[in-house]
């Protein structure tokens, strides 16, 4: 029934551990801003700017909440050509998480202002929290981009779902796209950076124990599970993964044979996490206890995440992401006065904003584990969004992935 591999890497201890726990507040975001025309700018693709220098775009608002199919509108709007340091973009690739679709629906903490500056017919936000684009011109004062660069937003909530943008350079970081995709770039500031910052920031590994010490985690197959699979296999800490069981053992099977192929140490389904054999499964694993859990990563909440709490090692950290089974996370009180357990929460978008330059080196990171072949893509629905793309397709889309199991993510690409 239960068969782990286990993956004994070589650890990267050069790869540098900072053991600080990251609480702060959240920043307000700017967001686009149309500007006055002016001629400086350089011209990546003649369909999109008119003779005045002007890039037609569409972007994907809301100016009410509630469910995807029922508040997102298609705006066409067009983008002067940048001046000072303003930098006009292009989209290449953006994805659809979790939490774009909580921020459209209204339970997101992140609120992104309703502003008129889009020429919309009421004040709307713009979707999309990460991705990758392309410069397409810049304006006189932008010292450090130039046509052809890749960038990605320094903050969450800056509007990622839509063809153009413009953006003051401040908010942008320059990316070397060498050996990297857009699928690679426009996915790495969410999902990678929370697993990396939650794996490095609230354990202290002992380094010299490579191979003994473990992970706990569910949701393993979402895009931060499957990072944090990837990164603690290149630092040499074993993970216990929990999955959701599929409708048939082929298709659960084939899904713990994916995260396996990540570099897994072992994977179960939430069914057996939830069972009496779980324990014996821990025991077996951990060699009694003498290889401890040190870690629990929780975005799932409810029986799962107090499942994990219970086999968690004396003075480890239980930290809470997301919620995707919208349930309490409820904890016998025991862990905390007998183990003495600690229970976290963690959120990029704060920390990103209070640790601007952690969160550009971090990304670096990713992005150098990516090229050496050490962390594999995501599993992705691409949706190609060309211009003569009907609203009604690209908002199904999104509507779309909150339905059942997903075999992978879905992300806009845009083609011209
Ligand atoms: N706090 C932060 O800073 C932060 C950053 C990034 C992500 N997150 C959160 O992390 C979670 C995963 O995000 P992601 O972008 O990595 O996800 P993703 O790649 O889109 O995958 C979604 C994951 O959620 C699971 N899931 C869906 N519905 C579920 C349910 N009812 N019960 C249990 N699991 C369910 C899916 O499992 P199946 O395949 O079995 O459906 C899959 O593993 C989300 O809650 C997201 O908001 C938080």
């Amino acid at each position: 029934m239960f068969a782990p591999r286990i993956a004994r890497p070589a650890a990267n201890r050069a790869a540098g551990y900072s053991a600080m726990l990251h609480r702060s507040s959240l920043r307000s975001v700017k967001g686009m801003t149309a500007s006055p025309c002016s001629l400086q700018a350089g011209i990546a693709s003649p369909r999109f700017i008119s003779a005045y220098g002007y890039t037609q775009a569409k972007v994907l608002t809301y100016s009410k909440y509630g469910e995807p199919k029922d508040v997102l509108k298609l705006h066409k709007h067009s983008i002067a050509a940048p001046s000072g340091t303003q930098v006009n973009l292009r989209l290449l690739a953006t994805p659809m998480n979790p939490a774009d679709i909580n921020q459209i629906q209204g339970v997101y903490p992140s609120k992104p202002p309703f502003e008129t500056t889009l020429g919309t017919a009421e004040p709307a936000a713009v979707a999309g929290n990460e991705g990758a684009f392309e410069v397409i011109s810049t304006g006189s004062k932008v010292s450090n981009l130039s046509q052809g660069d890749w960038v990605v937003m320094k903050q969450t909530g800056q509007g990622t779902w839509r063809t153009h943008a413009q953006m003051d350079e401040s908010q942008l970081i320059k990316v070397d796209k060498e050996g990297l995709t857009p699928l690679q770039v426009g996915t790495v500031s969410v999902n990678p950076v929370t697993a990396y910052r939650m794996i490095k920031d609230f354990c202290e590994w002992d380094w010299l124990r490579s191979g003994e010490e473990w992970l706990i985690q569910n949701g393993a197959n979402s895009g931060v599970g499957r990072a944090a699979i990837q990164l603690a296999r290149v630092w040499g800490i074993n993970t216990l993964n929990i999955v959701r069981d599929r409708e048939d053992t082929a298709q659960t099977e084939e899904l713990k044979q994916d995260l396996y192929g990540l570099g897994a140490t072992a994977v179960i389904t939430e069914s057996e996490l939830l069972s009496k054999e779980f324990r014996p499964m821990v025991d077996e694993l951990t060699h009694k206890g003498k290889q401890p859990i040190r870690l629990g990563l929780n975005c799932v909440g409810g029986k799962n995440a107090a499942a994990i709490a219970k086999v968690l090692a004396p003075d480890s950290h239980l930290v809470t992401y997301g919620a995707m089974s919208k349930q309490p996370v409820s904890l016998p009180s025991g862990l905390l006065i007998f183990k003495n357990l600690i229970f976290d929460g963690f959120w990029v978008s704060r920390w990103g904003d209070k640790n601007p330059q952690l969160k550009e080196n971090t990304i670096r990171d990713v992005f150098d584990l990516t090229r050496a072949g050490k962390f594999k893509d995501i599993p992705v629905q691409e949706v190609k969004w060309t211009w003569d793309k009907p609203d009604s397709e690209l908002i199904q889309e999104v509507q779309g992935t909150l339905s059942g199991f997903r075999s992978g993510k879905s992300i806009f690409v845009f083609e011209e």
